[in-house]
């Protein structure tokens, strides 16, 4: 394992990674960061929980570390590697060997999620400490919300002699709350449990634990750092974060430009900056696929139907654009009345609104490349990942100016089209008012050809790739080794 110009090990604790586990896009985060780090000298290994659906795949893997005694039963850690990850698989079949998703089952969240997320933690913070039996030991502890962060809390009350610990935060909203009588269960010091360290709101939150325990605090693009700062956005965390703002960075995540490539996509017809107009054919095939017939922008939206999306707003919005021309095609799953309201959609306006609720990776990709413009209407964004999708295959962006958003779309305004800079639609606040003016201005803009291929070659132009963001990610671990 000893490569050349090895820089560190860094030991990255998540729930979710692509390709083995993904509900959202912490999974694909999770899953890139390694390769993206290896360019920058940084050898990572990455730990997740053996559910069930992973147990088969470890079953020859090596044990490198075990436990009599992970929060009431055995736990134990087989190395591996994926798709060129090295994988460490927490098979602790108490907590993860169920039938169901990585946080809930048919009857809704695991009651015991506290505890099996801390389980995680703890063999998170142990192997950070003591090293695996292959010899194996991390420089860094990085791991993502709430699910792993009582890990850098583990460390710091255990003793993290020279480890250095990083906490992401994907998503604020998840807070990973438990009752205070839980405290001692989940091996947490009592003499911490105060406003400035474990306390939360009278309870635990494993996000709280992790944001003031660890010795960096990252979050997944500049405007969501400065964002979380304040209230509308922080959720309860606001102050804990604002206390710690010169150990905040926002580091924007970039996308797997291999995979989500116009150029090299084996879902599409291939197409690049120089032959656009092969877009056509793919727009042609997807129109078929969802039953369309649209004379003006096609539109698509690729997404949990959550909430946190903005995904209610659109029913407001679309009959103007609807009758200015305009097609809208939906591929995501989530919240049943949101989901209702799409289909609903697609019953008011048949050959204009195609839906399918669900999951569904090719299509997904053939969306990005035949539509001409993707809706990302959130009301907040971490990051976010499909207006970055959309900018690759000039799929221009309609997004609203939060997080994320705001970092990687340069919305079109008469300066910025002087310019020639424009890459997509940006529009605030988040309301049906100002969703309903952006598809006016999506209109008019397409109706531009000239005008319009220009913004899609900005958008094709704009860099995506991890290289800059790994870049800051390595910096980020010298300064803390270093
Ligand atoms: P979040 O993590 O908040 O859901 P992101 O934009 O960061 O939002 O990541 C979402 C990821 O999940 C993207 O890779 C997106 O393409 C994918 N995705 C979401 N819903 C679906 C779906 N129904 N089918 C296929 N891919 C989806
Ligand atoms: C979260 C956020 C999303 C972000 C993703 C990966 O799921 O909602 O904005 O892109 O994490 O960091």
């Amino acid at each position: 394992m000893e490569a050349e110009g090895l820089r560190g090990r860094v030991l990255s604790v998540a729930s979710e990674c692509v390709p083995l586990i993904k509900t959202g896009g912490l999974a694909d985060v999770v899953g890139a960061l390694p390769a993206a780090l290896a360019g920058q000298g940084w050898q990572m290994r990455v730990l997740l929980p053996a559910y069930r659906s992973l147990r088969a795949r470890a079953a020859g893997w090596p044990e490198v570390w075990a436990s009599d005694d992970l929060f009431g039963g055995r736990g134990r850690v087989l190395a591996g590697e994926v798709d060129g990850v090295s994988v460490l698989l927490l098979d602790a079949p108490q907590f993860f060997d169920r039938e169901g998703g990585p946080y809930s089952g048919g009857a809704g969240d695991w009651p015991d999620n506290a505890l099996r997320f801390a389980a995680l933690s703890w063999a998170g913070a142990e192997i950070a400490r003591g090293g695996l039996w292959d010899g194996w030991r991390p420089d860094i502890l990085h791991v993502h919300d709430w699910q792993a962060g009582y890990a850098p809390a583990y460390l710091r009350y255990q003793g993290a002699g020279a480890v250095k610990s990083v906490i992401t935060v994907h998503n604020i909203a998840f807070q990973g709350w438990a009752p205070a009588a839980m405290l001692g269960m989940l091996r947490l010091p009592g003499s911490e449990f105060h406003a400035d360290a474990l306390e939360y709101y009278g309870g635990l939150s494993s996000l709280k634990a992790g944001l003031v325990t660890a010795d960096a605090i990252t979050t997944v693009s500049p405007t969501y750092a400065s964002e979380l700062m304040r209230p509308e956005f922080g959720m309860g965390l606001q102050g804990v974060i604002a206390a710690r703002a010169a150990q905040v960075s926002g580091i924007l995540n970039g996308v797997d430009t291999s995979v989500w490539s116009p150029e090299a996509d084996s879902e599409i017809v291939a197409f690049s900056q120089r032959t656009l107009a092969r877009k056509a054919e793919n727009r042609a095939i997807l129109q078929t696929e969802f039953g369309l017939e649209v004379p003006g922008p096609l539109a698509i939206v690729v997404s949990r139907l959550t909430d946190q999306k903005g995904i209610d707003l659109i029913p407001a919005a679309l009959p103007e654009f609807i009758e200015g021309g305009g097609g809208l095609a939906v591929l995501g799953s989530g919240d049943p009345v949101l989901e209702g309201a799409m289909r609903g959609l697609e019953a008011r306006f048949p050959g204009r609104v195609g839906v399918r609720i669900g999951y569904d990776e090719g299509l997904s990709h053939r969306m990005f490349a035949g539509a001409d413009a993707v809706l990302v209407p959130s009301r907040f964004e971490p990051c976010g990942l499909t207006q970055m999708y959309g900018l690759r295959y000039g799929t221009l962006p309609v997004v609203t100016a939060t997080g994320g958003l705001a970092d990687t779309v340069i919305g079109a305004t008469p300066a910025t089209l002087a310019a020639g800079v424009a890459t997509g639609i940006v529009f605030y606040p988040t309301d049906a008012l100002a969703l309903r003016l952006a598809l006016r201005q999506l209109v008019d803009l397409h109706a531009d050809a000239r005008l319009w291929a220009q913004m899609q070659k900005n958008a094709m132009r704009h860099p995506v790739g991890w290289e800059a963001s790994a870049a800051a990610y390595a910096r980020l671990y010298e300064g803390l080794s270093g």
